[in-house]
Order: structure tokens, then sequence, then C-alpha cells
């Protein structure tokens, strides 16, 4: 997830982008730059003496700022981009725009680019230089390799041709000094639209960056292509026949802009949920062929492999408690879970034989972080989980596999833990079929069933008002105990710990057949009861213990799935969830259980994007 903003008009323009930059830095900001096309100094480069300067810097878009003071940039076509690493560090030579060879096209672009180590060799052979480690930076090369080919199809017929070469997500804005009125776009995937105005027009991931400018949006659809120029806009289907399309008037402030009109980023983020996941398993699992060789373990080394060790911290722990859930089955591996601060203070066995995966979502936990360090020195092998490229842990650990949820925004982890769920899927299902676990049968059944799972949480979000509901009765309640067994008692932790970080309220997680040995003892009328209860094999096992709350006066929230009909005789309230394998069921489960702790938090009036006493990034002891 990155932001993209661009400009065509007859203003100086880089100011317009630096400001349209800091509305989008809720997508991204680990880097940023702008590129304008200026007079050249020496007045022949480019066929029009002009040439494109870029000015690119890591970090915020303050410190972008900061490098262009006292620059004179002038020009009146510009792109700009805000990054959120993907490939390659954010550092200033991976931010963009980048360049072609000629250095007279450059491009900025939201998305990833799954074929792009194919396609950069390819254009290597043919003589081209690569400096970023970015997929990006094959998009302007292509760029240049089609305009060689075809020089009369001009930068529009070079897009359609690169919309078509490329796999993966992507929306591209590309500027070129040979063709200085117009910006060329392109769309698969990611948003982008244009914004339009009698004075400019305008490309963007988001409307946020240029409400100030304009209220008049045209959206960009998959596949298809765009030439703005100052005073008209273009559209293209996929095979490049013009469309036509009327610009809509959009009444949003700027604030509810940002946050996609949701009421606040976590609830934006919730609903993020099926685009965070689909990200993650791009490029691993694509229709339905499933690559994972990034995870790096040579076949001796998976033979070898006599334990899994993994840290993690808050949320993260409870997608490790699924991971060790997921490849102790498929994988049949001994996995150990831990938590970082215990971790670090214990006298853990680990050895060469051992592998250690560290989840973090910010990449700074400090405790997780010393108990790689820890490990590293004890032999192990260390794979680092994280959403962020170029984090501490991913400069710390052998190697790094990237959830790609986007930034989050709002301190309660919301995407980036089901997105590490999927991660845990992946390794699971990863090393079974490494160690030939699993019949290709069986494989391909739950790689289908992962490609759906996007639409499947889906169908969750489009019942959002349902748990609304359900919230609007529960908030008063003192006590919840959310309960669940295997699959679901790592979820039934989540929930409970969504509840407390956002609406102040006492929560446990239970696995259900603890309740016998203390917690039933809270049970009274005061006590909500959330039962995590699937159709699974445990299902009456849970089904028994929802009965023995009931008996003790407790209100009982169940999560069912579709089609169960029985459990609803003892529940005051159900939400169905749609069937899935047994082993997947938390990342459905997840879901309503973080928009009811949401609602509630609402009702009562709590700041659910910055709770009290709670931090995005726990960089102390
Ligand atoms: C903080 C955040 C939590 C997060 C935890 C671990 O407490 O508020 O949402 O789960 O840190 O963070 P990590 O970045 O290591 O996943």
């Amino acid at each position: 997830m990155c932001g993209i903003v661009a400009y065509i008009g007859n203003k100086n323009c880089k100011d317009i982008l630096i400001n349209g930059l800091k509305r989008l830095e809720y997508r991204g900001y680990d880097s940023a730059g702008i590129g304008i096309l200026v007079k050249s100094p020496d007045g022949n480069s480019g066929s029009q003496g002009l040439e494109i300067k870029t000015v690119k810097q890591s970090g915020k878009i303050n410190d972008l700022e900061k490098l262009l003071k006292g620059q004179k940039i002038e020009g009146t076509v510009g792109i700009g981009h805000t990054r959120w690493a993907t490939h390659g560090e954010p550092n200033q030579v991976n931010a963009h725009p980048h360049f072609d060879c000629s250095k007279r096209i450059a491009v900025v672009h939201n998305g990833i680019i799954e074929n792009y180590t194919e396609i950069k060799e390819e254009l290597k052979k043919k003589g081209h230089t690569f400096i970023s480690d970015t997929d990006t930076e094959v998009l302007p090369h292509l760029l240049e390799e089609f305009l060689k080919s075809d020089a009369d199809g001009g930068m529009l017929i070079a897009m359609q041709r690169l919309l078509k070469r490329i796999k993966g997500s992507g929306a591209i804005v590309a500027l070129s000094s040979d063709y200085p009125d117009e910006l060329i776009a392109g769309r698969i995937a990611s948003p982008l639209i244009a914004g339009i105005s009698k004075e400019a027009n305008f490309f963007a991931s988001d409307m946020p960056a240029i409400l100030e400018h304009t209220h008049n949006f045209v959206v960009i659809n998959d596949y298809e292509t765009v030439r703005l120029t100052r005073d008209k806009i273009e559209i293209y289907d996929a095979s490049g026949i013009l469309l036509q399309r009327e610009p809509f008037k959009a009444t949003w402030t700027l604030e509810s802009a940002e946050k996609a009109g949701y009421e606040d980023f976590m609830l934006k983020e919730i609903f993020e949920q099926p685009y965070g996941i689909r990200e993650t398993m791009r490029g691993r699992i694509t229709n339905g062929i499933f690559n994972f060789d990034e995870f790096g373990l040579d076949d001796d080394k998976i033979k070898n492999l006599k334990k899994i060790q993994i840290i993690a911290c808050g949320t993260s722990y409870h997608s490790a408690l699924t991971g060790k859930l997921v490849i102790e089955k498929w994988a049949k591996i001994p996995v150990e879970v831990d938590i970082g601060s215990e971790y670090r203070y214990r006298s853990p066995l680990i050895d060469a034989n051992s592998l250690f995966i560290a989840i973090t979502q910010s990449g700074e936990t400090i405790d997780t972080l010393a108990a790689v360090k820890e490990a590293r020195k004890k032999g192990a092998k260390v794979i680092a989980i994280t959403n962020v490229v170029g984090s501490t842990i991913s400069r710390e650990s052998d190697s790094v596999i990237y959830t790609h949820a986007g930034p989050e925004i709002g301190v309660c982890a919301t995407k980036t833990f089901t997105a590490q769920i999927i991660v845990m899927y992946l390794i699971g299902l990863y090393l079974a079929k490494r160690k030939k676990l699993l019949s290709e049968e069986t494989l391909k059944k739950f790689i289908n069933e992962l490609e759906i799972m996007p639409n499947k949480v889906q169908q969750i979000l489009n019942n959002a008002d349902k748990i609304k509901k359900i919230a609007d009765y529960s908030y008063r309640h003192t006590c919840f105990l959310f309960l669940g067994r295997i699959y679901g008692f790592p979820m039934a932790l989540e929930g409970a710990l969504k509840l407390k970080e956002i609406s102040y309220i006492h929560a446990e997680g239970y696995a259900a057949g603890e309740m016998k040995h203390g917690p039933i003892a809270l049970t009274d009328t005061k006590t909500i009861v959330v039962g995590v209860i699937p159709k699974d094999f445990v299902y009456d096992k849970m089904l028994s213990n929802l009965q023995e709350v009931k008996a003790r006066n407790a209100k009982i929230f169940a999560l069912t799935t579709e089609g169960d009909s029985n459990t609803s005789k003892y529940a005051d309230y159900t939400f169905e969830i749609p069937g899935t394998f047994e082993e997947l069921y938390g990342i459905l489960e997840i879901v309503p259980l973080q928009l009811y702790s949401y609602y509630i938090a609402k009702n009562l009036g709590r700041n659910v994007d910055q709770p009290r006493n709670l931090a995005k990034s726990v960089t102390v002891e």
C-alpha cells in the first residue's frame, strides 16, 4: 500500500505534490519522492528541452520537504509517491519515482509486480541496468522497451502493453519528457482515481490527496489505461477502446476521506482485511498454484528439523498459537510458542537443528528482538514475519517473510493479524508439502479454499450491522469470557484482548475445557460468554461448555457456522460465519470478534484508534 499523487496543469506543482503526499501518509510513510518535468539546464535533454527532475528521501514526507527546501524546481507536470515498502528496503534509491535507462520516463507505482524477477532478467539481456531492489523499477524500463519497438503508439500504447505483460497488482502513473503534455496511468487491482477541475487534472490513489483542489472524481477500473492532459481525460478499456465516463461529485470532508468514509482507522482496517489477505497471498498462491520457496530451507534442513520455536508478543502471539496448531497438524514438527519477554529470560533449549520464527507486525518490539538475538547466539536460523519492510527485525534475522496488509494506523492490530494467520497457514502447508505429508489433492483443497478466503471474510463484513446489534445489547456488561477450543482457542484469546484493549472492559480468553477449573466461578447475570463454536470435531464439547455457563445465568453470544441450528437453542445471540476446513476457521472467527469489540467500545465512547496507555510499537521493555 503506497500513496500516489500526480498533477498536470498550469501552476508550479512541487507544493501541490508535497501537500497531496502529506494527505496520503496513512497509506505509507517509509520513504517518498517526486518527479517534475522541468526545463533542462543545458536545453537539450529530452526531445523538447525538458527533463524529469526527481527528489527522493527515506523517512516521512517532512524529511523529503527538508531536502527540497531551497531547491528551485519549477514545472507544471509532476508525479509523487509515498512508499510502504514491499520489495527492497525503505531507502532513497528504492523510493519512487523510478527511471528507465534514458531517464526520460519516470514511474510511480502502488502494488506488487509478481513476475518482476523474470521481466528484469529479460530486460537485462537487452542491456537494461537497474539500480534499486524494487519490483517497480521494471516498469519504466518496460515502457522504454515498448516505445523503442512502437514509437508511434506513444506512452498510452506502451502502458497498455505493459498491463498485459505484468502479473500482480498496480496503480501506475508514468511521466515522460518526450510526451510533456500528458500523464499516462494504468491500473490492476490497486486503487486509482483521477481528479478533474477547470484549472488542472490529477491522479491519486485516494481522494484526500487532491480534495483541496477538486471534488470531481473519476474511478479507474482494473485493466484500464488513462491519458490525462491539462484539459482532458481519456480512459481506455483492456482492449484499447475509448470509454465514456462522467466524473462524480464527492461530498466527503478531508478527514472522512482519509478514513475512506469510516469513522475510525480501526474500522477501516477491519474492512480492509479481504485486501490484506489477498495481498499477503499474492505471488504465493495464485490461481491454484502454491509457491512459497521464499521460506528458504533446503531439503536437508527440513528433514533434520527437530523443533520450531515461535516467539511473539500481544496479538502476534495469538497468530503464533495458530501457527503451532497447523504446523504440528500438517507438517508433524513439534512447535513451541513463547512470549518474547518470557523467552528472553528463561533458558530455552534451542540449537542449529531448530528453526526460530519471530512474528511482529511492527518489526520493532524490543522483547521479540531480544529473543531473536538469543536464538541466533545459539545457532538457530531465524525467520522473521513482519509487516514493515526494513524494520529492525528484518535486518536482524536470517530471512524475512512479509505480510502485505499495508500500514496499520489504529494501535490495535487487526488486518496485520489476519495477514499473519495467512502466513502461518502458508508455512504449515509448505512444510507439509516439502515433507510429502499431504497428498496433492488435500493440498489443492486447502489452496483453493485459501484463495476464496477473502470473499468469505467479505461476506462476514457485509453483515457487520448484525454484530453491531449484538454489541448494542452487550456493552453494559462488565465481565466477558471468550471461550474456544483448539483452532478457536487463539481466537478466544485475541477476541478478549481486542475487547479489553479498546473498551477497557475486563475480558478473559480461555480454553473452554478450563472453565471448570476456575473461571466458571465468575459467571452470573453480568457475564457474557462469547463462545467460538464452529462446526468442527470439538463442536459437541463446546456446546456442553456453553450449556454449563447457560445454567449459571450468563448470557451467551455464540459464533456459529452457517446451517448450525442447534447452538441457537442455548445462545442468547448468534452470528453465523461461512463454513471452511476446521484448521482455517480462525481467520473467519476473528473478524466478527474484532467488530464486536469495536462496536462495544464505540457504545462506550472510547477512542478506538488510540486506546489509553497503549502504543503501536513497544520499543521499551
Ligand atoms: C503492541 C500493539 C499490539 C501488538 C503488540 C505486539 O502492544 O498495541 O497491537 O500486538 O504490540 O506488536 P508486534 O509489532 O510485535 O506485533
